[in-house]
Order: structure tokens, then sequence, then C-alpha cells
């Protein structure tokens, strides 16, 4: 039965080749400073960064720059980006990037005017926005996270060895984002693969957990069939248009809440890969993929009707003649070959990870009750250390 709930979404998306054209609408009512975020540089080189500055120059604003967002950013970036943001007097922050620099750029519009050390109070207390938020647009150049049409803002804090998501209010929502499917042909291969992987996993996170009869699982079984056929076509083919679309509107979907509404959810592979990426600064979607089986493996007994029908409805596993069990391994053997395809990290070592450093990912892990069977710290560790080598 769905559990109650309230649903809102503010994000105005555009979407498609010629979605850049609305920055211009969008800009002109903001103010007059445009805090311009972006990441490492790949902006520059497939000429995006002109596209946009033109665009907003022609508008008349101000750009303040703050570039150099790393994957996975930081809690000293984003401090900096806080002075920057206050110190420039910035009306709009515009990322253009990522799920990093969307991420951050939305960090930075809560933190930016928080009395406090934002790290402590909206991030490990979790408490609720009480300053001027800025608003946030976002040009998305690489897809997987859903942080374009979400309030999510990851930050690591690479002292403490924690790597932490806040899920804020509609406010800090992207008041609008740009998704243009062709600005994401150039991210390099492992990139790509790693973003689909992502979006694979926001689904399995809020597809297995519950046992009652939900829309939103039918949906799931949708994107992830739309999701397995789009991505092997973009591996061999990363220019086409119809699948990189797909890809990337499949990951709004997967992540934009409104899957999780009314119904129980996991998100214990974030929180071991979150732990991992805290640990080793790995590319988020391979810290997914290198956890995933062991895990679900692990699972798999408490949520047997569930791995039964996702092998049967998502995989086209044939039940006859076989018990619940068996289909249901089946089916994870099939993904298991779908992520070798891809060329996905399937093991935490390949990510850096050593024996040494299983007791402190486990420590960092964080504990989530929404599924079949959350794990004690036991079972943490052992899924952790199960999914060391790979197989
Ligand atoms: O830094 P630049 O030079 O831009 O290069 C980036 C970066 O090296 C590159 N890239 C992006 N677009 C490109 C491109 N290279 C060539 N052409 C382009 N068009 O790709 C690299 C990875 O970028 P990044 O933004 O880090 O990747 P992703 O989108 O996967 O974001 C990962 C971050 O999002 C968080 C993750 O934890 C991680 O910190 N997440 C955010 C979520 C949310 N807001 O809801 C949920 C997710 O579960 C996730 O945790
Ligand atoms: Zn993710």
């Amino acid at each position: 039965m769905l559990g109650d709930f309230t649903y809102s979404n503010p994000t105005r998306l555009y979407f498609g080749q010629n979605a850049l054209d609305n920055l211009r609408r969008e800009l002109e009512p903001r103010g007059k400073t445009v805090l311009l975020v972006y990441g490492g540089g790949s902006i520059k080189r497939n000429g995006i960064y002109d596209q946009v500055v033109d665009i907003v120059s022609a508008c008349g604003k101000q750009i303040v720059e703050d570039p150099g967002v790393m994957p996975n950013p930081t809690t000293d970036k984003l401090t900096q980006g806080c002075r920057l943001a206050r110190e420039s007097g910035a009306d709009l922050i515009l990322a253009v990037g990522g799920g990093s620099v969307c991420d951050y750029a939305k960090a930075v519009s809560v933190s930016a005017w928080c009395g406090e050390n934002p790290w402590e109070k909206y991030f490990l207390r979790k408490e609720p926005v009480d300053n001027r938020i800025l608003p946030v647009g976002c040009v998305l150049t690489m897809v997987g996270t859903g942080s374009e049409m979400n309030g999510g803002a990851v930050i690591s804090n690479p002292e403490t060895k924690r790597k932490i998501g806040r899920f804020f209010e509609d406010d800090a929502f992207p008041r609008f984002s740009i998704l243009n499917p062709v600005f994401t042909y150039t991210v390099p291969k492992y990139q790509m693969v790693a973003g689909i992987y992502d979006i694979m996993s926001h689904i399995l996170e809020q597809y297995f957990s519950g046992t009652d009869d939900n829309t939103s699982d039918y949906v799931m079984e949708g994107l992830l069939r739309s999701l397995i056929h789009s991505s092997q076509v973009a591996l061999r083919e990363p220019e086409n248009y119809e699948a990189r679309s797909n890809i990337m509107w499949i990951a709004t979907w997967a992540l934009n809440s409104l899957l999780s509404k009314g119904k129980a959810t996991d998100w214990m592979v974030h929180m071991l890969g979150q732990s991992v990426g805290a640990h080793t600064d790995a590319t988020h979607g391979m810290t997914l993929s290198a956890v995933t089986l062991p895990y679900y493996r692990f699972l798999l007994p408490y949520g047997l009707e569930k791995f039964k029908r996702f092998a049967v409805n998502v995989w086209q596993v044939s039940p006859h003649g076989k018990s619940d069990r068996a289909i249901a391994l089946e089916g994870l053997a099939r993904m298991e070959e779908y992520m070798h395809r891809l060329g996905l990290v399937m093991d935490l070592q390949t990510l850096g990870v050593t024996e040494d450093m299983l007791k402190s990912i486990a420590e960092g892990t964080f504990r989530r009750s929404g599924g079949y069977h959350p794990p004690e710290k036991a079972e943490i560790l052992a899924i952790l250390k199960e999914s060391m080598h790979g197989r």
C-alpha cells in the first residue's frame, strides 16, 4: 500500500539539442552577478564553456568564476566557494558540469550565508536550512547522478574520511536545468559507464525494498529495461543520440524523488559505496558496481520474491521448472554479465582498497533501515571483504 506523501518538484527542465537556447530567459530575471561553477576544465576543451559564457555575457551579467570543482567535492572546496559567493554578491550560481559540480553548487547555495560550519550543521546534524539560499541553475554535461532535478548534495571530508549526501528541501533544488544529450558525447568511456551504473543503482536502491504492490516497481522495471538496452547501444556508438538521450532522461527519472514516493527504499549500496569513496576518492559509480553483487547475494534470501520478479521482468529469465532461488540467482548472474560487458569495476582492490582499510570503511558505512535486511556492522564488514577481489 502506498504510504502518505507530498510530492512537488520545482526544477524546470529544458531537454534536447537546442536546450541551451533557454538559458537567456532563465538568466534575465535573476540579478546581476552569476557565479559560474565548473570542474577541471572539460568544458573548456569541448566548447561548452564558450557557449555558456557567450550567453551570460550577452545578457549583460557579471561573471565570477569558481572553477576546479573536483569529482567528490570536498569540505575545503565548499568553504572556499562559500566565501567567493558571499564576497562576490552572487545572485545566481550557474553550475556547468556533472553531478559533482551540480552538487557543489547546491551545497554552496545553502551554505554561503550559513552562520555556522555548514558541514556540521547541514551534513552531520542534517538540520533544516534557516538562512538565505542562493538560486542554482545547471547545465548538465555528464549523466548519472540525477543531481539536475533533486535537492541532493554529496560532500566529502577527506580528514575524517566521511562522504555524506544530504537531500535538501524544494527551495534548494535547481531552479532550472539544461539537458542537451550531445553535451555528454565527450564524457570518457570510464565515466560514461560509471554514470550508467549509478543510474541503475539508484533504481535498484528503490526497487529492492517493500513487499506491497507498488506502481513505482512497475515503472522501475521499465526504466531498467530501457537503460539496459540504451546503455549497450551507447557503448557501441557513443554518439547515438537516441541512446544518449534516453539514458539522460532515465537518469533524471531515477532520482528526481518521484520513484520513492510512498514506498520503502534501501540505499545500502550507496552507503557502502560512499564510504569506499571517502577512503579512496574513487569514481562514484565504480564504488557502487564493486560492492553491488556481494551485497545483493547477501540480501537475496530476505527479499527472494522481489529478486525473482527482477530476474523474470527485467532480465527475461525463464522461470519454468526452476526453484525461486535458482530464478533469482540467474537474474543476478545476467546482471553480472551485463556489468562485465559494460566494463565496470567489479572489485574493491582495483579502486585502491587494501585489507587494512576495510574496518574503517565499515565504520564509515551509515546503516539504513528501509531494506529487506539492514546489515549489522559485522555483516557490512563481510560484504566488503567479499567485494575485495571480484570473481
Ligand atoms: O571536472 P571536469 O573537467 O568537468 O571533468 C569531469 C570529471 O572528471 C568529467 N566530465 C563531465 N562532463 C564531461 C566530462 N568530461 C568530458 N566531457 C564532458 N561532457 O567527468 C568526470 C566526472 O564528473 P562528476 O561530476 O564527478 O561525475 P558524476 O556526474 O558522476 O558526479 C559524481 C558526484 O555526484 C555524487 C557522487 O557521490 C559524486 O560526488 N552523487 C550525487 C547525487 C545526487 N545529487 O543526488 C546522488 C548520487 O548517488 C551521487 O552520490
Ligand atoms: Zn549514486
